[in-house]
């Protein structure tokens, strides 16, 4: 495949080394920087950061075919560069929830003295509406002996599906100010965009809106149909069926109305957050998200007394085997799980927790206390009085119903993510408890 684009992708976490590896896939060339020296020899290793299916073979096979290289020294690579990514982390700022843009505007502070003449500068972090404006800003204060362009290009993948995602997406977004940085972005999206997925080009405030409008939405179809299944619960209806029931209106959609323990996760939480404190300091009020993420929070501890009622309110002493750390299956990823909260709950309680997950053990062990982490669900369920499935990892959709019924003191078992049908369960001799039926 003909070499395209030379592509810079400052920060190597799940965003830029997943946009960096795919990017190289499309046969650009691609220098990935970051400023952790071990992340970057264990990557010349072939050792990957992150868990993410299907990326360490795609990483190997584009560090052979020598489009794709890790490197700590910015200087080296960027002056190359038609276009420098920027991809680095933009946490919640501690105390007040803003995003944290300092490193973000520490890249750009780099990168301006680096860049050569025409290079487009690219947001590819979920950034607030004008942080674009404060890059080019920045970069000028450096540079104001020539033209370059400062793009917005928000990352819509999906941890656990990310290269699938990248490279078969169901838009590109893309905010530009000028024609050149259009021209340059069309040109390296121009493996997927002829595979049939939209460019959409817009301004630059557009673009990063866009991001946090689509997160937040997504966040509160969640949230809507939890809601909808507490009401489930009381009236005796099936949130499966009332799902499928809505879900087939085409301008409703079916995807993301699985009622479960809550969102978690690097996104939704955070960007949330941010998208109301960039509401509030334009005067602006957004109260179905206020709604949204007050009513997410209270889930997840809700998540926690749910197990507790099922296990009939005198829980003190008792044991619960926690099935799933992590905030969604295919991802070794803790942050802001609902298995945190749960725990926590379950803890104040006086339930003792063992746990597994396949792949958030070692995370999990840096954030929780006085859990036991075991070697298999099996091992985890040994003698407890219930049985609770957090996360949906196939490995949990596949147990061996008879062994977990002789393992657990009791046959309890509540089922956060729906993984099995009331009339299996019940038909093994469970006692079964899911979301919303
Ligand atoms: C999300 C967005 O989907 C993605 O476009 C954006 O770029 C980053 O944030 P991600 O956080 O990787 O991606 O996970 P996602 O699969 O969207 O799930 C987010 C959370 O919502 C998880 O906790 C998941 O369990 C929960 N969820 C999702 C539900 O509870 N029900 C659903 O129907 C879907």
């Amino acid at each position: 495949m003909e070499v395209d684009m030379r592509i810079v992708m400052i920060g190597s976490g799940y965003v830029g080394l997943v946009s960096g590896t795919c990017f190289a896939d499309f046969g650009h060339e691609v220098v990935c920087v970051d400023k952790d020296q071990r992340k970057i020899d264990a990557l010349n290793e072939g050792i990957m950061p992150i868990y993410e299916p299907g990326l360490e073979q795609l990483v190997a096979k584009n560090v052979a075919e020598g489009r794709l290289k890790f490197t700590t020294e910015l200087e080296s690579a960027a002056p190359f560069a038609d276009a420098v990514f920027i991809a680095v982390g933009t946490p919640s700022r501690r105390g007040d929830g803003h995003a944290d843009l300092s490193y973000v505007y520490a890249a750009a502070k780099e990168i301006g003295q680096l860049i050569r003449p025409g290079a487009v500068v690219v947001t590819k972090s979920t950034v607030p509406v004008g942080t674009g404006d404060e890059v080019e800003r920045i970069i000028r204060s450096v540079r104001d002996d020539f033209e370059f362009y400062v793009a917005s290009n928000p990352e819509f993948l999906r941890e656990g599906a990310a290269i699938d995602d990248f490279q078969r997406p169901d838009r590109v977004v893309i905010g530009v100010n000028e024609p050149e940085a259009a021209h340059v972005l069309n040109e390296i999206y121009r493996p997927v965009t002829t595979n049939s997925a939209p460019m959409l080009q817009m301004a630059r405030r557009a673009s990063e809106l866009t991001k946090y409008a689509a997160n937040a939405f997504l966040a509160t179809k969640i949230c809507f149909i939890n809601e909808i299944s507490d009401l489930c619960e009381r009236v005796g209806a099936d949130v499966g069926d009332v799902a499928l029931g809505i879900g087939m209106d085409k301008r409703i959609g079916s995807s993301f109305l699985n009622a479960g323990p809550g969102y978690g996760g690097s996104c939704f939480p955070k960007d949330t957050l941010a998208l109301l404190k960039t509401a509030q300091d334009h005067d602006a009020s957004l109260r179905i998200v206020e709604a949204v993420v007050a009513v997410n929070d209270s889930r997840k501890r809700g998540m926690g007394r749910k197990v507790v009622h099922a296990m009939g309110g005198d829980v003190h002493g008792k044991s619960v085997a926690l099935l799933g750390l992590t905030f969604k299956a295919d991802t070794d990823d803790m942050r802001d799980s609902p298995s945190l909260a749960i725990v926590q709950t379950l803890q104040d309680a006086g339930i003792s927790v063992r746990a597994y997950d396949p792949e958030g053990m070692a995370n999990a062990r840096t954030m929780m206390t006085e859990v036991t982490f075991c070697e298999d669900p099996y091992d985890a369920m040994t003698g407890t009085d219930c049985a609770v499935i957090a996360t949906e990892w196939a490995a949990f959709r596949a147990l061996d119903l008879q062994r977990t019924k002789d393992l657990l003191k009791e046959p309890l078992m509540v089922d956060l993510r729906n993984v099995y049908s009331r009339a299996e369960m019940e038909g093994h001799g469970f006692r079964y408890h899911a979301v919303g039926h």
